[in-house]
């Protein structure tokens, strides 16, 4: 079913419905390394981004902007997904998330390229653009991980700025949580408006995208869990986890409740079905029946996988009904909500 919502001259705007179902030596040799590509280039019908839940529209649309302004499609990936870090109005993503139970607010993001170089932060607090700090830690650094106060002293010696936020609305929903302590999770609490108080509000920025030369890259951020126990880290730092790019093949990145992810090394897992000659919705929907499989008796917890293939083929699934994403070409626009397995009321 498609509804179409608006038409520009050049984009069509469409919203679809799928029924049912340090050392400086080190790092010189390693970005010397690294300008081989090891992958070959397909021959690419992008550029083509996709990107998790309604906030992922924006983050695409600004994706594109960057790739048709001659920038990189890792760019486009980094510089994408920051505008929604930098939305303080966004209760699952940058700075202005929800805190943990001890009302520190603390970020992952990891990022990969075509080739399956990859840079990842976790536990940061007081950085606005944690995606940035990952990019750095890819090009800058031999690793591919920092976390902590050691990100943070890394980040910090290296550009970035320390940014204090204080919003008071977030505050007053901590303190509301901290009567109960109660660690439901909500489903699709991504989606819910600002303000909502009934749910653990979780998620998630992830973001694939191809460009017009066939190469791939993927970003992902995320303030994580609300309320979760300080220390947490989720899936959305973890290559093979919240996100996997391997040019040969596509990319994969996930959405929901970081633990089961982790589980199943669930985007991994979605891009070596690609692999296999599955295509990209089949794959998602295999990942998340993995999931189900593995975790009987689960209620009330959502994981959403969404795919890109290298020819510009991509999907999306879930296991519950209300998981969007966004799907953007030089001359499309569209909202699509994923497949899913169960319907959560
Ligand atoms: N998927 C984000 C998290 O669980 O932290």
């Amino acid at each position: 079913m498609l509804i179409q919502v608006a038409m520009t001259t050049r984009r069509r705007f469409l919203r679809v419905g799928l029924a049912g179902s340090a050392a400086a030596v080190l790092a010189r040799s390693f970005a010397q390394e690294r300008s081989a590509p090891l992958a070959p280039i397909s021959s690419g019908t992008g550029p083509v981004i996709i990107s998790t839940w309604d906030h992922g529209l924006p983050a695409s649309v600004k994706a594109l902007e960057v790739l048709g302004a001659g920038g990189s499609v890792l760019d486009a990936v980094e510089q994408g997904v920051m505008l929604v870090e930098s939305d303080m109005s966004n209760r699952s993503v940058g700075l202005g998330g929800l805190p943990d139970r001890d009302g520190h607010v603390t970020l992952d993001a990891c990022i990969q390229d075509h080739d399956c170089h990859a840079g990842s932060v976790a536990f940061l607090e007081h950085f606005e653009h944690p995606i940035s700090i990952a990019r750095a830690v890819m090009e800058r650094t031999p690793h591919v991980m920092l976390v902590g106060e050691g990100a943070a002293q890394w980040a910090l010696a290296n550009g970035f700025n320390k940014r204090l936020v204080d919003i008071p609305e977030v505050t007053e929903r901590w303190k509301q949580w901290l009567r109960t302590s109660d660690y439901t999770p909500g489903v699709n609490s991504e989606n819910a408006p600002a303000g909502r108080g009934d749910a653990l509000d979780h998620d998630t920025i992830g973001m694939l995208a191809l460009d017009a030369e066939g190469r791939m890259a993927g970003s992902c951020t995320t303030s994580g869990l609300a309320f979760k126990v300080h220390g947490r880290v989720g899936d959305s730092p973890i290559i093979g986890a919240g996100l996997f790019v391997d040019g040969e093949v596509g990319g994969a990145c996930a959405t929901g409740t970081g633990e089961l992810v982790m589980r199943t090394a669930g985007s991994h897992t979605v891009v070596e079905l690609m692999r296999q000659g599955i295509g990209p919705q089949e794959a998602c929907r295999q990942a998340v029946d993995r999931i189900l499989r593995k975790h009987p008796g689960l209620v009330g917890q959502q994981v959403g996988f969404l795919a890109l293939r290298k020819d510009g083929a991509c999907g999306g699934h879930a296991i519950y009904n209300g998981f969007t994403y966004a799907h953007i070409t030089a001359d499309l626009q569209q909202m699509v909500d994923a497949s899913y397995v169960r319907k959560w009321e």
